[in-house]
């Protein structure tokens, strides 16, 4: 599990980030998330403004940005909510990044099934491109986090990077699609097993036949 704590609170981090305001492209989106809510409840949009303004964060500092105790404070003014309510929010998602993250924040997923399917070999993938947990690489490029389960075991092991999930891995594929991300390319994004389209059986299909060639209502067998 990695560290949830918000990085210290200096006068260098108020320096850079006490300014902070949305950008009006930013404002537009956030207003728009806002007025999904009925009047008077605009404090239920404060994870998409959350998440706007980490991304506006990663666009000033090429990285997929975080959340500066400042920035959580102009969000709780935004949305007229005390700053320690979402900062709870902040600290509570693993969505938010707490700390600088580099340009690509590889989550590989550690947790049982993508256990037994591969993942300590892919942690010794990252690890051999200079990644260490819960650190920036030197270039800045990389920071690693272990994960708990992502919804994608099916197509373990998997690791997600940015807004994508890659899946079905092994140590030659993640190192295909890291290559890939540090060339400035994108990756095609899920299953990387070759022939697979989803997460659809990877061999024969093994139940529910009846429903290969239609609609098959099963209810009767129950
Ligand atoms: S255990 Fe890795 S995605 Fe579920």
């Amino acid at each position: 599990m990695a560290d949830r704590s918000p990085a210290p609170d200096t006068p260098e981090l108020r320096a850079r980030w006490g300014a902070f305001e949305f950008s009006s492209e930013y404002k537009a989106k956030a207003d728009k998330a806002i007025a999904r809510y009925p009047e008077g409840r605009q404090k239920s949009a404060v994870m998409p403004l959350l998440d706007l303004a980490q991304r506006q964060v990663g666009e000033e500092t090429d990285t997929q940005g975080w959340l500066p105790i400042p920035v959580i404070e102009y969000v709780a003014g935004y949305l007229g909510m005390p700053a320690i309510r979402v900062l709870e929010v902040a600290t509570f998602y693993f969505m938010y990044n707490l700390v600088p993250v580099g340009k690509y924040h590889v989550q590989v997923c550690g947790t049982t099934p993508c256990m037994l399917r591969g993942s300590d070999a892919l942690f010794e993938t990252c690890a051999a491109r200079g990644m260490v947990k819960g650190h920036v690489s030197e270039d800045g490029l990389w920071t690693l986090t272990e994960v708990e389960c992502m919804g994608n075991c099916a197509t373990a092991p998997m690791v997600q990077i940015n807004d994508d999930n890659f899946e079905d891995l092994t140590p030659e594929r993640l190192d295909a699609v890291l290559d890939a991300l540090a060339a400035g390319e994108s990756p095609k994004a899920g299953t990387q097993e070759p022939g697979r389209h989803t997460s659809e059986p990877a061999n024969a299909l093994s139940s529910l036949t009846a429903m290969v060639g239609e609609n098959h209502d099963y209810r009767g067998q129950w």
